[in-house]
């Protein structure tokens, strides 16, 4: 019985492997002809909350007899299209299909013998969901407007016509118009000097998957960390951020250390509005990070470490599709780790493995079964809904794994190899599985079974085979809450002086899961955790207080929701209000002064929690 099992889990992974790796989220058709380099040619309309303009593909023929190229659009509004022929622009046809309603409408484009370049003019509505338009209220300096692009995943086509598959890769060159008051940036070589005509050019001269176009505007200013790192942001963040971030040059030096040079030059972060929907996301040359990471003590700067570790899995190697995203995050979270460790030491690093497999665990509690398999199945679905720190940390723990059975010597060999070898390319699972197999699990026999890498990349679940990194520094802690509630020590006699942000948060994501509201106000009083200012933190025992109903924190709680629109940090808060009728009630009024502040991807999520009643 049990054979027959392995049997059929085996031959389901064999299938599975078989697929050839089309992307099923984008319609263009990029294995037909591609476009090889883009030019991006834009206003950027505070007005009217567009972008307007054009974009003009260079062409290559990977089917000589290919008669249109398709590109994936979504919610734009297309004026005309013109092709370049000998040298000559002249006007080309194109139709519009029905939109699908998770890619989005195909804009087929007519081809004419020898079209070597298509220029598209458009213009985007202010709805596009790759795009978020913040009026100055919703600034730290509430004087100016801000946009800032997020496409990753299928977002691009949403802001421009575009092949929006992260199987190709595209050059880009960009002329920007803007408010002379105001500078845009892009995920290219950004020149520190404003430029009073508020005209700006840029280029990206290292082919990028589309995802990683991307451009931002407001009322922002530049500060030097490094002669490699510098810091783009309002000018309320400059300075701190600066502080915050200085260690962002070792994070360089580190990795390339343990993976190979660092190729994208120069490595920047824009500090975005507290809005922005996500921790970090990893625009080449230019980083995007929430504003919720400045604590005071670099206690959350693991975000930065990720987000500079994308320059090698993500950026340099690329998920062919986003079934694979965890080629990208779970090599990116295993980086990341490493990074932390050799710049903040063993210690820390341990504690961030630990925290990041509780988290992991207590999520997979409520994940659909399929949405537990790394290589998830995403055919008509939106990879937004299928998010989850499977393909982060269950990836993570898979490259531990491997890490712990073959020695870090060998695997860190391996894994500079497999950055080398693929470097400017996508890949998919299969291929990744293919290579492991090849330059390390043959050639080191009798470590790593089929059944293993199966169970990792197939199978729903955590494997046998788990990786279980453990805490000194977290062990005391257990022992500090186990003397506490067998009441051998009061709060005060807990030498918390020395802890860090990590123990606090440790500390509170293991209290007992029915702690009694009395506790709850003991522990608020002698620590303050209400009032905590580290967004972390305070996101821990905001949670926590909702489930064990201590309604103290109710206002606090408020302005937290209506602060921040970082949808990990708000989205689980959400999630645990509207499973109660009182709590629903006040989740509903709170979010209708907050959704206006929220990113379109934001309001998404929550939008559906307040849906499915
Ligand atoms: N690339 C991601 C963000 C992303 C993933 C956007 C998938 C859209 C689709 C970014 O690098 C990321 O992982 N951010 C995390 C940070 C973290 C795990 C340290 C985040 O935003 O929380
Ligand atoms: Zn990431």
């Amino acid at each position: 019985m049990k054979y027959l099992f392995y049997f059929i889990c085996l031959a389901f992974s064999g299938l599975q492997q078989l697929q050839a790796a089309t992307d099923w989220h984008t319609q263009s058709n990029y294995q037909e002809v591609v476009s090889t380099h883009v030019h991006l040619e834009l206003n950027v309309d505070f007005k009217q909350k567009q972008l307007e303009g054009y974009i003009q593909h260079q062409l290559k023929y990977l089917d000589k007899s290919a008669k249109k190229l398709s590109l994936d659009t979504r919610a734009l509004d297309i004026h005309k299209v013109e092709l370049l022929i000998n040298d000559k622009w002249q006007s080309g046809e194109f139709l519009l299909a029905k939109e699908d309603s998770v890619r989005g409408s195909q804009l087929n484009i007519s081809l004419k013998p020898n079209t070597e370049q298509v220029r598209v003019y458009y213009n985007s509505r202010p709805e596009a969901s790759g795009l978020q338009w913040l009026t100055p209220q919703q600034t730290a300096g509430k004087k100016h407007p801000f946009m800032f692009s997020q496409s990753q995943a299928i977002h691009a086509r949403s802001w421009m016509p575009i092949q929006d598959t992260p199987g190709m890769r595209v050059t880009y060159s960009a002329q920007i118009k803007t408010d002379k008051t105001l500078r845009p940036v892009m995920s290219a070589n950004n020149s520190p000097e404003r430029r009073p005509d508020g005209v700006y050019k840029f280029t990206m001269p290292q082919a990028i998957p589309p995802y990683l176009i991307a451009i931002a505007a407001g009322d922002i200013y530049h500060q030097a960390m490094s002669k490699q790192t510098a810091i783009y942001s309002e000018k309320a963040y400059l300075e701190s951020a600066a502080e915050e971030f200085s260690d962002t040059q070792a994070m360089i030096e580190a990795t390339e250390k343990l993976f190979g040079p660092y190729r994208w030059n120069q490595y920047d972060l824009l500090i975005l509005p507290p809005s922005f929907p996500f921790g970090g996301m990893e625009n080449p040359r230019l980083s995007f990070i929430t504003p919720t990471v400045i604590a005071g003590d670099k206690s959350l700067v693991s975000l930065i470490a990720h987000e500079l570790a994308h320059s090698w899995s993500g950026n340099l190697v690329t998920n062919a599709t986003w079934r694979d995203l965890w080629l990208n995050e779970g090599f990116t979270s295993y980086v990341e780790n490493r990074i932390m460790e050799e710049v903040f030491g063993k210690k820390r690093a341990v504690m961030e493995q630990v925290l990041a497999i509780q988290d992991l665990k207590e999520e997979m509690k409520e994940l659909p079964r399929k949405d537990q398999i790394m290589h998830v199945e995403l055919g008509g679905r939106d990879p937004d809904d299928a998010f989850s720190g499977v393909p982060y940390v269950k990836g993570q723990l898979f490259l531990m794994f491997l890490e712990e059975k073959f020695g870090r010597e060998k695997f860190d060999a391996f894994v500079k190899k497999y950055f080398n070898d693929h470097a400017f390319q996508s890949i998919d699972t299969k291929t990744f599985v293919n290579y492991l197999y090849k330059f390390l699990i043959d050639p080191n026999p009798g470590k790593v079974t089929i059944k293993d890498t199966n169970a990792w990349i197939y199978q729903r679940g955590l494997p046998e085979t788990i990786p279980t990194p453990t805490s000194d520094a977290f062990e005391k802690v257990d022992t500090h809450i186990k003397k506490w509630l067998d009441k051998k020590v009061t709060l005060k006699q807990i030498p918390t002086g020395d802890w860090t942000i990590h123990e606090w948060l440790y500390f509170i994501n293991n209290l007992p899961e029915n702690i009694s509201l009395d506790k709850m106000k003991l522990l608020d009083k002698a620590y303050n955790l209400t009032e905590s200012t580290n967004n972390e933190v305070a996101h821990a025992w905001l949670l926590l207080s909702i489930k064990r109903g201590y309604m103290a924190v109710m206002p606090r709680l408020e302005k937290y929701l209506i602060g921040i629109g970082r949808r990990k940090l708000i989205v689980p808060l959400y999630k645990e209000l509207v499973k109660t009728e009182d709590n629903y009630t006040f989740a509903k009024r709170v979010y209708k002064k907050a959704r206006p502040g929220y990113h379109p991807l934001a309001q998404g999520t929550v939008d559906d929690l307040f849906k499915k009643e």
